[in-house]
């Protein structure tokens, strides 16, 4: 069994109960307004995710849905945590916009920093868009954000920045793409990216598991790693589950199935709380990485 070198992330997570889920716009292509979702099937599996998580080792905090926001259960996408701050996302569509307050609200309650990422113009930023990775903050510009943020992230976090090109409009956050297994390894879907997206993500991940866009409509990228195990979608090709088993991770399913209909599977649901990006910090990067794009926004 090749060894699992876990990911420095992943143990605690902040999530929202499903209280007020509903499809009432249309804001990506899964999203459809004419099918029903039942309430108590959502909250049901939901639940059995927590339960799911909680097994794997996760702890779990809960944030309140407010009634007017029904993509609020999708929490990965309020903000990107790095240590004690938080970088607030500047939401594409105003449907979603007051649950960027609300989480600001809910860090400074916990005691956390926040800034907002494009206040100032820069344009849309939404977590869910960016991962640490390797040396880098990997962060999408498609869809959801603006290649414009990248230089405010890279300045905020004082992290360097690589920029992946998202081009596929169902494959719209860089967290249904991309997943992070462990310091070298993640799951890929190429067809999400550019020509450009796809040598910088092969330059930063030496042991992609690759999908094509068949496999990535399962959102088996849309799994949550909590050390070992793999909670994932159940409907994940058994070739996916089988690579993930054979190098040595455990994978547990969870039927979220009522969730998909809002365009979001299990990472989606996910926000990590215990990100530190130290890892991208300017300060430590060799030489040569800072002076390959003047220390500030680097593309690789
Ligand atoms: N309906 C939500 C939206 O379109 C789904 C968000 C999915 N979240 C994610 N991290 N991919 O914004």
């Amino acid at each position: 069994m090749t060894g699992i070198r876990p990911l420095s992330w992943g143990r605690r997570y902040l999530m929202c109960r499903p209280e007020h889920f509903r499809v009432d716009y249309a804001i990506n292509p899964w999203m459809d307004v004419d099918s029903a979702v039942d309430p108590d099937r959502a909250l049901a599996q939901w639940d059995t995710l927590v339960a799911t998580m909680r097994a794997a080792g996760a702890e779990v905090e809960q944030i309140d849905q407010l009634a007017s926001t029904p993509d609020m259960v999708y929490a990965m996408n309020y903000g990107i945590v790095d240590g004690d701050h938080v970088a607030i996302t500047n939401f594409r569509f105003d449907q979603r916009r007051p649950e960027a307050e609300a989480a600001e609200w809910w860090f400074g309650e916990a005691g956390l920093r926040t800034t907002r990422i494009g206040d100032a113009g820069a344009g849309a930023f939404e977590a869910g868009d960016a991962f640490l990775v390797g040396d880098s903050l990997l962060v999408a510009a498609g869809p959801r954000t603006d290649v414009g943020t990248h230089a405010v992230l890279s300045r905020e976090l004082g992290v360097r920045v690589a920029t992946v090109p998202v081009v596929h409009p169902a494959l719209y956050h860089l967290d249904l793409s991309f997943c992070p297994l462990d310091e070298t390894r993640a799951i890929i879907a190429p067809a999400a990216w550019d020509a450009a997206g796809r040598r910088t993500v092969e330059a930063l991940v030496p042991d992609p598991l690759v999908i094509d866009e068949a496999e990535a409509f399962t959102f088996c990228a849309n799994s949550v790693v909590v050390d070992d195990v793999v909670v994932m979608p159940a409907g994940v090709p058994v070739r996916v589950a089988r690579r993930l088993e054979q190098w040595g991770f455990t994978v547990a399913t969870v039927d979220v199935s009522e969730l998909h209909k809002g365009g979001g599977s299990i990472r989606c649901m996910t926000l990590p709380l215990d990100t530190r990006l130290d890892a991208a910090r300017l300060e430590h990067a060799t030489p040569e990485r800072r002076a390959a794009g003047d220390g500030d926004l680097v593309t690789v």
